[in-house]
């Protein structure tokens, strides 16, 4: 263990960081193609309804949790209880960000590389042999996308080893007032398209018969897990380098409508323009692949703003992956002789060689299908769908239940407020209730 233990410069740099953590991937790529397989505008109701009874009261939990503990997210349970089984709680989100970041790299991967394909007019070049076709060609090639994930991996390894201010709060403060302007300034512009409000429909009117869809409910859930980045143990590890003056319920609000906010305007970016073009907003994991560089090549402007949105999910993608592997680096640090360097070392080392057959699922490995999924896409689906709701009630059980009714208030600085209660009970009851009801309705077992 090394001696003083690190701690963000302010208050406002921890909010942009956990801001970082939670908008990335999810509020653009995987938004917009959940979003778009399962009906839009219904699906964002549940999807909404889940943030606010489900994920929230979790964000406030994991920022308690990890502020008491000041150790890593398995501290966060051994420090309230010594010697207890709930360590293994803490396992889970190191092991489950270590696992998400394995894949998570390779998407961000393939986002870097259409930047730089969009930057060096590359990209355009494939318009001849249509952009599905150049996208097929690139994934199931064996070795390029292995190359971006690395390239990815190791900008992320580069921030974290930089340590707590110095990289992470750092490039925070930098990333993601940009992305915030980017990302507006790129709805404005989808919503000067002709044709762009049915894409506004598509998100905001909801088609009701969707709604007995039981799939949607479990999409939802899963999307609003992993778009929040709750139940991984990244809250817990973050807040663990807060500053005691800081306060909780406005730090986490703060989170959690940024990012529902963010992923709204990200579809407001890709809906209107989908449908303005003609586009299939149901295409799946490939929408921002193949639908979008077809439409900026079609929209005027298209070069310019093509780039800027790769940049925008390259940047997004960035400030997720360095609280991923913050998750386990601090681990790392706390339990063994090594300093921020080894540990980054290793750990995004073995993240690399973990996540190499996730990239190459769509080619050399393109024949291994678990429940008619390749690899990258069926550790994506069950990680989200199934570890991290699951993930999620451990954390509902131990604050809401093996803390006193006094003792998680004062740790989430709830104590005498009737919020206070709301959030005790949201998470007593209600978020594992409703985690349930959806895990068992999708496994057919209601
Ligand atoms: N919330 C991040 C995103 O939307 C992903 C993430 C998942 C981050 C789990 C941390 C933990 O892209």
């Amino acid at each position: 263990m090394s001696g003083k233990r690190e701690q963000w410069a302010s208050g406002h740099g921890f909010v942009l960081a956990t801001i970082g953590a939670a908008v990335g991937l999810g509020n653009i790529w995987r938004f917009s193609y959940v979003a778009g397989e399962n009906g839009g505008g219904a699906f964002l109701i549940i999807y909404l309804l889940c943030v606010v009874f489900v994920g929230a009261s979790i964000v406030f939990a994991e920022m308690a949790l990890g502020r008491q503990a000041s150790g890593d997210a398995v501290a966060a349970f051994e420090n309230s209880s010594p010697g207890s089984r709930w360590r293994y709680a803490g396992w889970v989100g190191v092991i489950g960000s270590f696992l998400i970041l394995s894949y998570y790299s390779v998407i961000a991967g393939w986002a870097l590389k259409y930047l730089v394909g969009g930057l060096t007019g590359i990209l355009w070049l494939a318009a001849g042999e249509g952009f599905g076709g150049y996208f097929n060609r690139f994934i199931s090639n064996p070795g390029e996308p292995v190359a971006w994930q690395m390239a990815m991996l190791a900008a992320t390894m580069f921030v974290v080893a930089g340590g707590v201010q110095r990289g992470i709060e750092a490039i925070n403060r930098i990333l993601m007032p940009l992305l915030a302007l980017f990302v507006v300034g790129l709805a404005a512009y989808a919503a000067t398209l002709p044709g762009s409000g049915a894409g506004w429909r598509f998100l905001f009117v909801p088609d009701w018969s969707v709604l007995l869809q039981r799939e949607v409910y479990i999409a939802a859930l899963g999307q609003a897990f992993f778009s929040l980045g709750v139940g991984m143990a990244v809250f817990i590890t973050y807040a663990s380098y807060m500053t005691r003056e800081t306060r909780i319920p406005l730090f986490g609000s703060a989170i959690i409508v940024g990012d529902t906010l963010f992923a709204i305007v990200a579809g407001l970016a890709i809906f209107p323009a989908v449908f303005a073009f003609g586009m299939n907003p149901e295409a799946g994991p490939q929408l921002a692949f193949i639908t979008l560089p077809q439409m900026f090549l079609a929209m005027p402007g298209g070069e310019f703003v093509g780039p800027l949105f790769f940049a925008l999910l390259v940047a997004a993608a960035l400030t997720s992956m360095i609280s991923l592997l913050e998750v386990p680096v601090a681990s790392v640090v706390h339990r063994t002789r090594l300093n921020r360097w080894g540990a980054t070392t290793v750990i995004g080392v073995a993240v690399f060689a973990v996540g190499i057959p996730s990239a190459m699922s769509f080619g050399l490995l393109s024949g291994i299908q678990i429940s008619g999924r390749g690899l990258l896409d069926f550790i994506d689906q069950t990680v989200s769908n199934y570890v991290l709701p699951l993930a999620g009630i451990l954390i509902c059980v131990y604050v809401g239940w093996r803390w006193d009714r006094s003792t998680a208030l004062s740790a989430a600085d709830l104590a005498g407020k009737s919020v206070g209660l709301i959030w005790l009970w949201l998470l007593r009851l209600v978020a594992p209730a409703m985690i349930l009801l959806i895990l068992f309705d999708s496994t057919g077992a209601l």
